[in-house]
C-alpha cells in the first residue's frame, strides 16, 4: 500500500534532504511532528477587505483539527482583492478576475513546492471563493475548502438592512435627491461586522456551490462569519482532511464531475445567485480536465425555478437561511424536485442523497419546495446568436420588457461609454455596446459600475438595452447582457457591430443577433485591425496574453 504521506516523505527522507529537515526544524517543529503527513493551510486572510478578515482565526482552528488528527500543520497566506474596490479603474487592467488566477496560481505553488500531502483552503471574497476551488482540483490532493462566512447585517430604526440598498441611496444622492451626509448616515450600519457581503453575491454563490459539489461539509457554507461556530467547524474542517488522507475519501476530482457541475448550476439558478459563478463553474470544470461550458447551463437555467427568497431577491439574509437549516434545506427541495443529480459525491463521501436524507423541509418563508416556487424560473437566461456564438448572459428577473429591437450605439472600452453616456450621446429604443471589456481586452473582465449610472437617472434604464463582453454590476431596469463570448478583443461579432446596426435581443427564445448580411459580416472582419494588447507592463499585460474564451471559464492554461 502507498504511503499517503509520500508527497511530504519525498522531500524529507534520506540524506539528500537534509537541507529540508533543517529548516522545518529552524520553523520550530521537531523530529515527532517532522514525521507526521503536513497539511497545508492556505488563506487570503488580509486587512484588505472585510471579506477575508475572519479567516484568521478559522485557519488557527483548521490548524488546531489536523495536529488534533495526527499531521502537522503548515499556514501559508495568499492575496485577495475586493470587487468593490477595483470597479473604480476606469482603464487599464480590471485587477480582480486576474486575482483569481493569482491566487489559485499561488496556491498550487504552496502545495506543490512544499509537497503538502493534503489542504485546508480557506476564501470569502468573490474570486478567493473559485480560486481556492481552481487550486484545490487543479493540485487534487485530499483537501477541503472552508468558506470564511458572511457579515452580520446592520439595522436602522428597528429594521434589518438590505445591504444593496447602497446602491439606490448612492443613485439618489447623485441625482439630487439626498444629501452625502445622509447617504454616509443611512449605510453607516450596512455592515457591521467583518465577512463577505450579506447577501447573494458570488462569494455566497460560490460558497452555496462549493458545499453542494462536495469541497465543503454541507451546512457550514451559511453560517455567519463571526459565529463562534466557525472556529468548530474549521477544527472539524482540519481533522477531515487528515481523515480524507490517511482513510481515503473523495479526492477534488472526484467532487468536479459533469453531474456536479450541473448540481451547482441549477443551485446558482434556484436561488438566483450570482451570474459570476457561471463563469467561474467553467474554470474549476477545466482544472479537472472537464469541459462545461455556457451552452452546457441553457436548459438548467430554463427549467430551474427560483425556490429562495435571499437578497436581493427578496427580505432574508444568509443567516435567516442558517437558522432554518442552511443550505441543506435548498439542496433537499431541489432533489425532492428532481432537479439534482442524487448520486455525486458529498464532502464526507456519501452520496448527496444519503447525506441529505434528513435535511429540513422548506419553511415556506425562506425556501419553497420546487412545487410552490418564488419564480417558475431562475431569472438567468443564456442568450445564443450571430453577436455571440459561444454565448452570453442577461438576467431577466423583474425585467418587463424580454424581447428588445433597436439600433446599436457602440462604444469602443468603459472609458468611452462613460463619457458618452454621461454626455447624453444615445436616445430610447438603442443597444448600447461597450466592446472591448472582456477578459483578453480589459484586460481583466470590467465589471462597469458607472456607465450605466446615467441612464438610470434619467429614468432610461428600460428604454435601451445593454450589451458587453465585460460585466454589469446592477441592472438599469432593462434588459442588460454580458459575458458575450467570444470577446471583441479576440474577434468575437461584437468587434464588427457598427452604430446603426439593428440588433434584436430575445430573452424568450434565448438568442441575440446582429441584422447584417453575411456578405457584409465578412467584408468588416477582413478590415477588422489585429488586436492591441494591454501593453502596459504588469500583471495585465501577462494576462492578456494568455487568458482563454469567457465561456470556458477565462482560464490561463490550456483549456480543454
Ligand atoms: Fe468581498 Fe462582497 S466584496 S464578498
Amino acid at each position: 500500500m502507498t504511503n499517503p504521506a509520500e508527497r511530504s516523505r519525498s522531500a524529507l527522507q534520506g540524506p539528500m534532504r537534509v537541507a529540508n529537515r533543517m529548516h522545518l526544524r529552524a520553523t520550530g517543529l521537531d523530529d515527532e511532528a517532522i514525521d507526521k503527513p503536513f497539511v497545508g493551510v492556505v488563506h487570503t486572510h488580509s486587512e484588505v477587505s472585510p471579506c477575508v478578515m475572519s479567516l484568521a482565526p478559522q485557519a488557527a482552528a483548521a490548524k488546531v483539527g489536523v495536529e488534533v488528527a495526527g499531521a502537522t500543520a503548515r499556514e501559508c497566506s495568499t492575496v485577495s482583492i475586493s470587487d468593490v474596490w477595483t470597479m473604480v479603474h476606469e482603464t487599464g487592467p480590471q485587477f480582480s478576475l486576474i486575482s483569481r488566477e493569482v491566487i489559485a496560481d499561488s496556491v498550487e505553488l504552496v502545495l506543490q513546492g512544499q509537497r503538502y500531502d493534503a489542504a485546508v483552503t480557506l476564501g470569502a471574497c468573490d474570486k478567493t471563493v473559485p480560486g481556492m476551488l481552481m487550486a484545490l482540483t487543479r493540485v487534487n490532493i485530499p483537501g477541503v475548502y472552508v468558506h470564511g462566512g458572511a457579515a452580520l447585517r446592520g439595522w436602522s430604526k428597528g429594521e434589518p438592512i438590505n445591504f444593496y440598498r447602497v446602491f439606490g441611496d448612492m443613485d439618489r444622492t447623485l441625482a439630487g435627491d439626498m444629501s452625502e451626509d445622509e447617504l454616509e448616515a443611512l449605510n453607516r450600519d450596512a455592515m457591521v461586522s467583518v465577512g463577505t457581503c450579506p447577501g447573494l453575491n458570488t462569494a455566497s454563490t460560490g460558497a452555496a456551490c462549493a458545499e453542494v459539489m462536495g469541497f465543503s461539509a454541507l451546512g457550514t457554507a451559511s453560517i455567519p462569519a463571526v459565529y463562534s461556530q466557525r472556529i468548530a467547524l474549521a477544527r472539524k474542517a482540519g481533522e477531515h482532511a487528515v481523515r480524507l488522507l490517511m482513510e481515503g475519501g473523495p479526492r477534488p476530482r472526484d467532487w468536479v464531475t459533469r453531474e456536479s457541475l450541473e448540481n451547482a448550476v441549477t443551485v446558482v439558478a434556484a436561488m438566483r445567485g450570482s451570474s459570476n459563478m457561471l463563469l467561474h463553474l467553467p474554470a474549476i470544470a477545466n482544472e479537472a480536465g472537464v469541459r462545461f461550458e455556457l451552452k452546457d447551463m441553457i436548459d438548467i437555467l430554463r427549467r430551474t425555478p427560483r425556490i429562495t427568497s435571499l437578497i436581493p431577491n427578496g427580505p432574508h439574509a444568509l443567516i435567516d437561511l442558517d437558522r432554518i437549516g442552511g443550505l441543506p434545506v435548498v439542496f433537499k427541495a431541489l432533489l425532492d424536485g428532481g432537479l439534482l443529480h442524487p448520486h455525486t459525491p458529498t464532502n464526507d463521501g456519501r452520496t448527496l442523497a444519503e447525506a441529505l436524507a434528513d435535511a429540513p423541509a422548506p419553511d415556506g418563508k425562506i425556501v419553497r419546495s420546487c412545487d410552490d416556487p418564488f419564480q417558475p424560473d431562475s431569472g438567468l437566461v443564456v442568450l445564443q446568436g450571430n453577436l455571440a456564438p459561444d454565448g452570453c448572459i442577461v438576467k431577466t428577473a423583474d425585467i418587463p420588457v424580454l424581447v428588445f429591437e433597436g439600433p446599436a450605439r457602440v462604444f469602443d472600452g468603459d472609458a468611452a461609454a462613460r463619457k458618452g453616456i454621461a454626455a447624453g450621446e444615445f436616445s430610447a429604443g438603442e443597444v448600447i455596446i461597450v466592446r472591448g471589456e472582456g477578459p483578453r481586452g480589459s484586460p481583466g473582465m470590467r465589471e462597469m459600475l458607472d456607465a450605466p449610472i446615467p441612464i438610470r437617472q434619467r429614468g432610461m434604464g428600460r428604454d435601451v438595452a445593454l450589451v458587453t463582453d465585460g460585466r454589469w454590476p446592477a441592472g438599469t431596469g432593462g434588459l442588460c447582457v454580458a459575458h458575450v463570448s467570444p470577446e471583441a478583443h479576440a474577434g468575437g461579432p461584437l468587434a464588427l457591430v457598427e452604430n446603426g446596426d439593428i440588433v434584436r435581443i430575445d430573452a424568450q427564445q434565448g438568442t441575440i443577433d446582429f441584422k447584417v448580411l453575411d456578405e457584409e459580416i465578412a467584408r468588416r472582419r477582413a478590415n477588422l485591425p489585429p488586436p492591441q494588447f494591454w501593453s502596459g507592463g504588469g500583471v495585465g499585460e501577462k494576462y492578456a496574453r494568455v487568458v482563454g474564451p469567457t465561456h470556458l471559464g477565462a482560464p490561463t492554461h490550456s483549456y480543454r
